[in-house]
């Protein structure tokens, strides 16, 4: 019945104002569940200079300011985002991790060579101390992702004992030794990464039963009732990973399944970062809007064993994948970002937030200098990306109640391919601001919306910010940082109750509404 009326609504809505084929309706007396922080998560691998030389310069005489090793820029501009929770050493680089190699005195800390990514020297001078130590001055909480692969369950146990038990152990002693009293209690644990590839090409029956077998020993420490245990998921739409996992790990050993989807184009012709065509543009939103049926379909999976909702869907891993930048190495994955990235990440988190109910983290690919990067450094120079931008407009959805949407919209058309051209999503904070972000991804034609407020809910006031650019292919340079940033947006008004905003081409906006 409500849906029905739901619909007679809209299309009555839909006569009204005909000149305008987008409406979002704000389904503001049907309040959804609050929009985990967690979601807005970050990923930080032993790739490249995601660690060195991105978040940390070392202890020993650097002339970038840091603290403990850790630049202080990066320390500012990651707070700025309240980024909720990162998560290390890997990806890929995980598997192949062993953490006893990186604590103790750093001169006396064996060198391992980083197989995946770059064969370079890895000389573990940043460790589990220096990590953790990290997001405790970043405020923000650590996801740590265990070596399954390539590791051992007892490795795996002792990990979890060195960084959180609290009392007398082994683990907890060797931890005061090297300087560490007080456990770091961390929560949210990954149990290997992407095991039917670079995590050790395991079956999905087979990582079932290992995942079992690891889970067992992820608890009796003092932490046990807190911490999340996370099966390492799917890749894009192989849902019979996930059917295997939730048919087979009993409930009681399972806290998250995992799930990684990359925008990418094509694996072998990745494109340019920032030459690119219409096109390839179209075809990087077809990936992006894809995570949206992705989440659909394993969420559906999902709720066939677990009615109940108990165990969250992570997308630990998402983000834009393009061919690396000229001259830099391959191994290194480092991309820049333009408004094309903004649009994958007002997409991408529009879809999140509006699976909040099931979607209770996700973390971004990566946060330095790697990938979708939301900071990019050169040497003591930093710049802030698109995303990252995107990101800190969209934090206000942090914790948030959200507010259910209806959608409908104009299309993008590519010759005779189509998408939706406008994706949103809307919570109320804990002061009663209403937030609504809305995303235009067509790439030359702007969107009026209007947008229809359910229920008795009424606003008197709204303002907002946009991030958009000239052209999809513009970024910020190390020259020009802040080409791409924030201003105020006058196309939103709210007239006799009806509110009509006019959403540039390519452009993300944040609007409140009081
Ligand atoms: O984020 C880069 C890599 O992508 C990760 O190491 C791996 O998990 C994924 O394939």
């Amino acid at each position: 019945m409500r849906a029905k009326l739901l619909f007679l609504s809209l299309l009555s809505f839909h006569l009204v104002s005909a000149q305008s084929p987008n409406i979002v309706v704000l389904n503001a007396d049907q309040p959804g569940p609050v929009i985990s922080k967690h979601i807005y998560g970050h990923f930080a691998e032993h790739l490249g200079r995601c660690i060195y030389g991105g978040f940390y310069v070392g202890e020993n005489g650097s002339p970038i300011p840091n603290t403990n090793g850790v630049r202080n820029d990066v320390v500012a501009a990651l707070k700025n985002l309240q980024i909720p929770n990162l998560r290390w050493p890997g990806g890929c680089f995980a598997d192949t991790y062993h953490w006893m190699d990186g604590i103790g005195p750093k001169d006396l800390r064996p060198t391992i060579v980083n197989r995946w990514w770059g064969g370079v020297t890895e000389d573990n001078s940043f460790g589990t101390h220096d990590f953790l130590n990290m997001c405790e001055l970043l405020e923000t909480e650590p996801y740590l992702s265990g070596n399954v692969g390539s590791g051992t369950v007892k490795e795996f146990a002792d990990w979890m004992q060195y960084v959180n038990h609290d009392g007398v152990s082994p683990m907890a002693k060797l931890r005061e030794e090297n300087g560490r009293k007080t456990p770091w209690n961390v929560k949210y644990w990954g149990v290997g990464n992407e095991a039917w590839g670079c995590g050790g090409n395991m079956t999905a029956e087979y990582y079932a039963n290992v995942y079992r077998q690891f889970a067992t020993y992820m608890s009796g420490w003092s932490n046990e009732d807190g911490i999340w245990r996370i099966a390492s998921g799917a890749s894009d739409a192989d849902y019979n990973w996930t059917e295997t996992l939730m048919k087979n790990v009993p409930s009681n050993l399972v806290d998250a399944v995992a799930l990684h989807h990359y925008s990418v184009i094509n694996w072998s012709k990745k494109s340019s970062a920032t030459g690119f065509t219409e096109e390839e543009y179209f075809t990087t939103m077809q990936r992006a809007t894809q995570m949206e049926e992705l989440i659909q379909k394993h969420v559906a999976i999902m709720d066939k064993y677990d009615p109940e909702n108990k165990i969250a869907l992570v997308v630990d891993e998402w983000g834009g994948w393009y061919d690396v930048e000229p001259g830099t190495n391959p191994g290194f994955l480092f991309q820049q970002n333009t408004i094309r990235d903004a649009m994958i990440a007002g997409v991408t988190l529009n879809i999140f937030n509006n699976h909040a109910d099931r979607v209770k983290m996700a973390n971004l690919a990566q946060t330095i200098n790697v990938l979708q990067a939301v900071i990019l450094t050169d040497e003591e120079k930093m710049i802030l990306t698109p995303t990252y931008h995107v990101m800190e407009m969209y934090k206000v959805h942090q914790d948030a109640t959200l507010i259910p949407v209806s959608v409908i919209s104009g299309d993008y058309m590519s010759g005779d391919k189509k998408l939706a051209a406008v994706y949103a999503s809307a919570s109320v904070d804990k002061n009663g601001a209403t937030h609504l972000s809305l995303v235009n991804i067509d790439a030359s034609k702007e969107q009026e919306i209007t947008v229809k407020v359910g229920g008795s809910k009424s606003y008197k006031s709204v303002g907002g910010r946009i991030l958009t650019s000239a052209k999809l292919q513009d970024y910020n340079s190390f020259e020009k940082p802040e080409a791409i940033k924030p201003v105020n947006f006058s196309g939103a008004k709210l007239s006799n109750g009806t509110l009509t905003v006019k959403l540039p081409a390519h452009s993300v906006v944040m609007l409140e509404l009081k």
